[in-house]
C-alpha cells in the first residue's frame, strides 16, 4: 500500500514537471524573433518546394564569387555522410558522359591549399552553398543590388 502511494507521488511529480516544460519554452519564444513558422520545441519539416526550375533559363550570378544556382530539381538526390548523388554527374570523369559542368577545381583543393584527386570534404555538402534557383520573394526585405556588369 505504501509503495503504491509513493509511486503515485512520483508519477504526479513527473506530470507536473513535464507540464512545466512547454510553458517555459513558450515564454522563451515570446522574446525571440524567428523566421520559422513553428515553435522551437516543434520539429520543422522543410516546406514543400513548389517550383525549383523556372522557365526563364539560368539565373546569372550577382557577383563574381557567387556559387552558381542549381538550374535543375534536386529533391531526388541524396546527400549524406556516405552518399552524394550530385557527384555521379558533376565529378570528373562522369560529368563528361552526363554532359554536366564539372565541379570547380577549387572543390578538389583542401583547406591547406593542397590539390586532391577527389572532392575536398569541405565541399561535400553541396547545398550548403548551392541552392536551386527559384523565382521567390525574399524572406527578409533588403536593398541588395547586384554588382554592375562591365561588358
Ligand atoms: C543526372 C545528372 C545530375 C545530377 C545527379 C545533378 N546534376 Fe547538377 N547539373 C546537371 C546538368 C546536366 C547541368 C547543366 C544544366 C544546364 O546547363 O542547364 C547541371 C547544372 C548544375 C549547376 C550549375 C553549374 C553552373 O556552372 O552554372 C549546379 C550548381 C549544380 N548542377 C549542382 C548540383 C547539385 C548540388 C546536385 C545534387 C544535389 C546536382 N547538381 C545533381 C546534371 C546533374
Ligand atoms: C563552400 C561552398 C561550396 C560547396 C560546399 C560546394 N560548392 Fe560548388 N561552387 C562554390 C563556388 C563559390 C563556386 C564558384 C567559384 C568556383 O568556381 O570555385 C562553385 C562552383 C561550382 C560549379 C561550377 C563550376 C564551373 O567551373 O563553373 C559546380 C558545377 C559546382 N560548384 C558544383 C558543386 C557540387 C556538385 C558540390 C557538392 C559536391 C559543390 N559544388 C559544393 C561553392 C561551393
Amino acid at each position: 500500500m505504501e509503495k503504491k502511494c509513493l509511486l503515485t507521488i512520483v508519477a504526479l511529480g513527473l506530470v507536473c514537471a513535464i507540464g512545466l516544460v512547454p510553458s517555459v519554452v513558450a515564454h522563451a519564444q515570446d522574446n525571440v524573433e524567428f523566421m520559422r513558422d513553428r515553435g522551437i520545441d516543434e520539429n520543422n519539416t522543410a516546406p514543400g518546394i513548389v517550383k525549383q526550375k523556372t522557365d526563364k533559363g539560368r539565373f546569372i550570378r550577382n557577383y563574381r564569387q557567387q556559387p552558381p544556382l542549381i538550374p535543375h530539381r534536386i529533391d531526388q538526390y541524396e546527400i549524406d555522410k556516405k552518399v552524394n548523388q550530385c557527384m555521379r554527374c558533376h565529378d570528373w570523369p562522369y560529368n563528361v558522359t552526363e554532359n554536366a559542368p564539372k565541379i570547380s577545381e577549387t572543390h578538389y583543393t583542401n583547406r591547406e591549399g593542397q590539390a586532391l584527386d577527389h572532392i575536398a570534404r569541405t565541399r561535400w555538402f553541396c547545398t550548403q552553398c548551392h541552392v536551386p534557383q527559384a523565382d521567390a520573394p525574399e524572406l527578409v526585405p533588403n536593398t541588395f543590388k547586384p554588382l554592375e556588369r562591365k561588358q
